[in-house]
């Protein structure tokens, strides 16, 4: 997820433009760029790191011009560098871009036989070639970016500048946001509405599939056919703050309300649907090292680390591949049995986290192939492992990680995948029948989400007890562990996740009427095993919050609470049952006026041992 700004008017673009990536700078921070039109020729500066390392730069020189785009980044392809940040030129043609192009590789090749140059790693260079090929063509710069965007395939929101139209920009949109906005002298297009709001609140958002076309006089769109399109002029009455957080209360909530997405994209031009296999090509480890692993190692701290544990039994159930689950801070010290020829998958958000990075290091020493697992690009784990695969969630701002949970979770199935079809333990027919599963997720994460309004309820019953206890079997039992770890960390209430049949061996002493308990019992065949426990709760008085399988009515009479969640493999419900308990603990925290997006004492990347 990155941040785009354009401006054409009468005062200074430079000016307008920083301002603008300053408040968008909270979609991706690690590197930052402009182009502004100066006498007629486009000056490009580009920085690595945060905005302030290009503001510093400008400070030497003095960049005028009346028209200009900007770019926050936050990489996917390509580590942050002054080669990959944008904007990206192709002659005179310079363009910012937000999203995946999934067919770069194929137009890349194209164009370098054509005798383009590639400066960068990136898939969005290939976006300024075309669009200078063609302009070249004879195209006007509007109805060249229509002819670009019809060979791109992925998601993308794109904004382009061109020397020889200075009274233009462009914008297109596919899956990505973009919105243009018109103020008395000047129109401007934006990721988002943040950077927009200090100068109009007159604003456009464009649809999937239009162009916009932005003068000093005004907004306009045509459609994929070329034709004049309407949009509704919408009139925005958010603060600043607000605007960023996409007019959510918290980055939290915001986050969880973008799992959806973010699921799409881990998965997006990653898997060969055809063949029902995985499509890693992008980590860099030989194929068969994967494959013919001695021993699957995995860690991770916290969040990650539950991911992990959601991966063993996946791993284990899916493909009979046996797995090995550690904390970093615990493998690092605890003379592992790594040997020459193991894989160690390293999870983690933030690839930075010291505890992971050093267990990391210790198993590289002893001769695994290390794949880190990572959100943020360029990270040092990213840096340090032979291999990576991306979550592709964009930025996690909440210290409280969500998105990035079930982002790890998704690669994990695709990891399950490809190792299941290169040993030949998955089918053809199996492996397809497995991306169906994956591709229904974020429906099934949609539909979850609609009904927050159940979970508020359930929420407002409860938020002011002091003691939780979650319960789960199986691949639910790392669930429950999550499902506590969140509710903790934003609300301060204790709250402990357990193994539902380890109850008995000694947590049960702790149930009363005043310790509500969560049940985590979809239908898979740990149901009436679940049932029994919650039977064990509730003869103990305690308030039970079930999560079941839609359909299921058998707990009803049962618990005190019932959600149901989509009626889906116990493999994969993991994940819509994850983002239910993700909103149970945001309203609770919610509710407790705790500062759900900075709780006391934690960090969001954990650097110290
Ligand atoms: O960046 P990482 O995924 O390596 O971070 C690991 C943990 O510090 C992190 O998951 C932590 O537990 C979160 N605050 C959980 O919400």
């Amino acid at each position: 997820m990155c941040g785009i700004i354009g401006y054409i008017g009468h005062a200074n673009a430079t000016d307008v433009l920083i301002d603008g990536l300053r408040r968008l700078e909270y979609r991706g921070y690690d590197s930052a760029g402009i182009a502004v039109l100066q006498h007629g020729r486009l000056e490009v500066r580009q920085r690595v790191g945060k905005l302030r390392n290009l503001e510093e730069a400008l400070k030497q020189e003095d960049l005028v011009g009346t028209a200009g785009i900007g770019h926050t980044r936050w990489a996917t392809h390509g580590r942050p560098s002054e080669d990959n940040a944008h904007p990206h030129r192709s002659g005179n043609v310079v363009i910012v871009h937000n999203g995946i192009i999934e067919n770069y590789l194929v137009l890349k090749q194209r164009l370098e036989c054509d005798g383009y140059h590639f400066e960068s790693e990136t898939d969005t260079e290939v976006i300024a070639h075309l669009l200078a090929r063609s302009m070249a063509e004879g195209r006007s710069l509007p109805q060249a970016l229509l002819a670009t965007v019809q060979e791109l395939r992925g998601s993308y929101a794109i904004a382009g500048l061109c020397g020889s139209d200075p009274d233009t920009l462009v914008a297109a949109r596919s899956g990505c946001s973009l919105v243009l906005g018109q103020s008395q002298d000047a129109s401007f297009l934006a990721s988002d509405v943040t950077p927009l709001l200090p100068y109009t609140r007159n604003v456009m958002f464009l649809e999937d599939g239009d162009i916009g076309i932005v003068t000093r006089h005004g907004i306009t769109a045509i459609d994929r056919e070329g034709r004049p399109v309407f949009r509704d002029r919408v009139a925005i009455d958010w603060n600043a703050e607000e605007a960023e957080r996409g007019g959510y209360p918290h980055f939290m909530l915001k986050e969880i309300h973008e799992q959806p997405q973010a699921i799409l994209d881990t998965l997006r031009g990653r898997y060969r649907y055809d063949e029902g296999e995985a499509d890693l090509g992008d980590v860099t480890i030989p194929p068969d090292a994967l494959m013919n692993a001695g021993q699957i190692w995995i860690v991770a701290c916290g969040t990650s680390w539950h991911a992990g544990l959601v991966g063993k039994y996946l791993f284990e159930e899916l493909i009979r591949k046996p797995v090995q689950v550690d904390i970093g801070s615990e493998f690092r010290y605890r003379k592992a049995m790594v040997r020459k020829g193991d894989v160690l998958l390293a999870l983690s958000q933030s690839g930075e986290t010291a505890d992971t990075l050093g267990a990391m290091r210790e198993a590289k020493r002893l001769g695994a192939y290390v794949v880190s697992v990572v959100n943020v690009v360029g990270s040092t784990m990213a840096r340090e492992s032979d291999g990576v695969l991306y979550t592709r969630c964009g930025p996690e701002i909440s210290v409280a990680s969500t998105k990035a949970f079930t982002g790890q979770i998704i690669a994990l199935y695709l990891l399950a995948l490809h190792i299941g079809r290169g040993r030949n333990v998955l089918s053809r027919d199996k492996g397809q029948w497995w991306l169906d599963q994956c591709l229904a997720l974020p429906g099934q994460v949609e539909h979850v989400i609609k009904r927050d309004a159940e979970l508020l309820s359930v929420a407002k019953r409860f938020y002011q007890k002091d003691n939780f206890l979650y319960l789960g079997r199986g691949i639910h039992y790392p669930i429950a562990l999550e499902g506590a770890l969140k509710l903790k960390e934003i609300s301060y209430i204790h709250a402990e996740g357990y193994a539902a049949g380890e109850m008995k061996h000694g947590p049960i002493a702790l149930i009363d009427e005043n310790m509500p308990v969560v049940v985590l019992a979809p239908r898979d065949r740990l149901y009436p095993k679940t049932v029994s426990n919650l039977m064990e709760v509730k003869t103990r008085n305690a308030p039970v919050i079930a999560f079941t399988s839609e359909g299921d009515h058998d707990l009803d009479a049962l618990a005190d609470c019932v959600f149901t969640i989509p009626d889906t493999l116990a493999l994969l419900s993991a994940i819509p049952l994850t983002v239910a308990l993700q909103l149970l603990a945001y309203h609770i925290g919610a509710l407790r006026n705790i500062d759900v997006d900075r709780p006391r004492n934690l960090a969001k990347s954990v650097t110290v041992e």
